[in-house]
């Protein structure tokens, strides 16, 4: 194992020395029921990607927590947009932490939920072509697949002229996906804070300042100002904070022990 930028939590109690994967992992959790926690990264002045891509913001920090988050989900939500835009490949995840979702008692993968009205979609991509999981896709009626697609992905319609999201969380959970991982964009961000779907909010900082013209982490139509408070604040050694927000404090639960990688 390659070493590791050390990982501490400053509040609400400081750690009293760097955390082990097993302690993140206890730290962020799976809730007690159905839950949608949300993952992005961002610059200290707000900035939702450089040059137009989250890795310019994204350090070693932020993607260990990112594979920990990954590891404790059973679905992972990502908008068409980010999807196309960052070109997600299949879901991976190694062996130690395979062995930790069987030890718990998951499936051995999260399975990949993609979420898109127009279903303009490759289904060569390989989150789709190489997935170790059915991807499912979540979709509007009527919308028309592309060749291909109902061959790698199962398609979940709701709603009529748009994406219904409070419908389409309900039937993922009904399918046994009760924690959910969304990591974007911002305008599913935006659509899941406006039908007040967002349970967790898990917000990397990078100790940067991107400057005017990168969008915001949220987008689309504006909706009412929404409490969520902060429950914990982690620090990097070089300086990235790791903050989680959450409606209600017992929403994580101890995860029992996670791999060391
Ligand atoms: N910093 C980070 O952590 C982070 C994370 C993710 C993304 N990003 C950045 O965000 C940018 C991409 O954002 P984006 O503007 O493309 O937004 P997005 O939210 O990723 O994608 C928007 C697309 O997703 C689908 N979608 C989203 N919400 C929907 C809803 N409520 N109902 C139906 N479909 C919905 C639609 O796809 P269809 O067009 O197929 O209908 C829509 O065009 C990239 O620059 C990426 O790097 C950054």
């Amino acid at each position: 194992m390659t070493a590791e930028t050390s990982i501490t939590r400053v509040w609400p109690t400081p750690s009293t020395g760097p955390l082990t994967d097993p302690e993140l992992a206890a730290l962020y959790g799976r809730a007690a029921r159905p839950h949608l926690r949300v993952n992005f990264v961002a610059s200290a002045d707000g900035a939702v990607a450089l040059a137009g891509y989250s890795a310019g913001l994204s350090g070693e920090p932020d993607k260990r927590v990112f594979g920990l988050l990954r590891m404790l989900c059973d679905g992972l939500v990502v908008a068409a947009g980010t999807l196309r835009h960052e070109g997600y490949r299949a879901v991976r995840l190694d062996a130690a932490r395979r062995a930790w979702r069987r030890e718990h008692g998951l499936a051995e993968y999260p399975t990949l939920v993609v979420v898109s009205g127009s279903l303009d979609l490759n289904p060569a991509q390989a989150a789709f072509a190489d997935a170790p999981v059915r991807p499912l896709v979540l979709t509007r009626a009527g919308a028309e697949p592309p060749p291909g697609l109902t061959e790698v992905a199962d398609l979940v319609r709701c709603g009529e002229d748009r994406v219904d999201l409070a419908a389409g969380l309900a039937e993922l959970h009904r399918r046994g996906l009760g924690q959910l991982l969304c990591e974007g964009g911002p305008q599913l961000f935006g659509a899941l804070t406006a039908a007040d779907l967002v349970d967790e909010l898990c917000l990397t900082v990078a100790p940067l300042l991107a400057g005017a013209g990168p969008d915001r982490i949220t987008a689309g139509d504006g909706s009412p100002p929404r409490r969520l408070p902060l429950r914990h604040v982690l620090a990097a050694a070089d300086g990235v904070l790791l903050l989680r927000y959450a409606r209600d404090p017992g929403d994580a639960r101890p995860a029992g022990s996670a791999p060391a990688a």
